[in-house]
């Protein structure tokens, strides 16, 4: 392995395979991205009452999130201060203090060092030592609509200005289309586990020009169950979407993909191809004419959001057609289909994705039902789709190994990126925001050296 200069790794529309396939790059990543950027920790409803705390990983750093007897929500490195043990082994649960299970250092849900037992083998300034020997709040924490981030960097951007007004949005959809104004987390999650690089998924989330040609079998299975439905059977989200990923690609073109500041993105438009051929304009069972997502009780729960937000601002909540917002460097934000991801690394060629679900407070069970309903069938070990994008990062990993060339081309769509207040916007099947993406890992990677 030579000396890395991660300056030379990246130019505008090529890469060089190392950002793949090194571990040394690896580790700066988890340094210089994960250190340093703001990284979802979980969301406030995991921490409803005073005690209830859940553990987590902040990059590779493992961290309590807990809240304490003021009401206020702590995070702490999950590492007792005496000789270094994870202080917590439970996932989650509701507890007045967190006991080390080695020699029983004590602490309170602000960290607070309370208990040491056979304090007499210590010496006489040990009890002033003590406000030193607490645990380590992890650097900064800060929330936004409820979701939970933290970073373990001292100094940077306020979280607010590292989403931006675009994120943002994301997130304030996610919670304007609960009717009682507040989300829950449901119980549970789905990990998918896969053999290659973090940055594959980031990248494919938003490549629009793969979707009819890597799932072509999920566009055909979903085309042969619609051949199969009577005309006037609801068609399940999984369905609409699946056979959406076999638009043509001028289709793809009509959808289009926002390139923003931090390297994070959206694209805006899809949902609405998923939708316009089977949703008759004047169709009052769905909401509004161009939302997929179908449940029991829908009319009542457009009916409770208009009592929430008046009838212009439901529409304009319901009408919101972002797919895939994603936060660089590892979590993707879906309010219409009730759901985030989170990419967690654990190394160059190895990835974990967790998939979680939201309930909105004050809407139908049902609605969170085909919310899992549509994760399960798209995001788990058992799907259809992502499935196939998981052999493919495989199966670039391994043909990364091969042959004497370096450099992986993302020129698709250069020079046609068009500007918008918040950074560039390009057509659905262009690479701007692998390209916007990859300039991040830049600066990130070279600011920090
Ligand atoms: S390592 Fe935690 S009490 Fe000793
Ligand atoms: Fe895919």
């Amino acid at each position: 392995m030579g000396e890395i200069n991660v300056q030379e790794l990246v130019e505008p529309s090529r890469v060089h395979r190392r950002v793949y396939t090194d571990p040394a790059i690896f580790a700066l990543e988890m340094d210089r991205i994960f250190g340093k950027a703001w990284l979802y920790l979980g969301h406030e409803s995991q921490v409803r009452q005073r005690g209830d705390f859940f553990v987590t990983l902040l990059g590779r750093e493992n961290v309590i999130v807990t809240r304490h007897s003021d009401g206020s929500v702590r995070a702490f490195h999950n590492r007792c201060p005496h000789r270094g043990a994870l202080v917590c082994a439970d996932r989650k649960g509701n507890t007045p203090r967190f006991v080390c299970p080695y020699h029983a250092w004590t602490f309170g849900t602000d960290g607070r060092l309370i208990g040491v037992p056979h304090r007499q083998g210590y010496e006489q300034g040990f009890k002033d030592r003590m406000g030193d020997l607490g645990l380590e709040p992890i650097a900064r924490l800060d929330g936004y609509r409820g979701f939970l981030f933290g970073s373990l960097a001292a100094e940077g951007q306020s979280l607010f200005d590292f989403l931006g007004d675009d994120v943002r949005a994301a997130f304030d959809n996610f919670v304007d289309r609960a009717p009682d104004g507040d989300l829950e987390i449901s119980e549970g999650k789905l990990v998918q586990t896969f053999n290659a690089n973090w940055k594959f998924q980031i990248e494919n989330s938003i490549d629009l020009v793969h979707p009819p040609i890597l799932h072509s079998n999920a566009v055909q299975v979903s085309r042969e169950f619609l051949e199969g439905s009577e005309p006037d059977q609801p068609v399940p989200t999984a369905v609409d979407i699946f056979r959406s990923n076999g638009l043509a690609f001028e289709e793809w073109d009509e959808v289009r993909q926002y390139a923003l500041a931090n390297g994070h993105c959206y694209m805006k438009g899809f949902l609405q191809k998923a939708d316009e051929s089977d949703a008759a304009p004047d169709d009052d069972s769905r909401f509004g004419s161009d939302d997929q997502m179908q449940f029991e009780g829908q009319l009542a729960y457009k009916q409770a959001l208009i009592a929430r937000h008046g009838r212009e601002k439901t529409e304009e909540i319901l009408a919101f057609d972002r797919h895939n917002t994603i936060v660089y460097p590892n979590l993707f934000i879906n309010p219409r289909l009730q759901q985030i991801r989170v990419l967690q690394p654990t190394a160059a060629d190895r990835t974990e994705q967790h998939c979680y679900v939201f309930g909105l407070r004050g809407a139908p069970p049902a609605a969170l039902h085909a919310a899992v309903a549509f994760l399960t069938a798209a995001n788990s070990p058992a799907s259809i789709v992502t499935t196939d994008d998981h052999e493919v990062f495989e199966r670039i990993q391994a043909g990364l190994a091969s042959g004497d060339r370096d450099w992986l081309d993302l020129t698709r769509g250069v020079g046609r990126e068009v500007r918008t207040p918040t950074g560039l916007q390009a057509v659905g099947t262009s690479e701007l925001v692998m390209r916007n993406q990859h300039l991040a890992w830049k600066n990130y990677m070279v600011a920090a050296a």
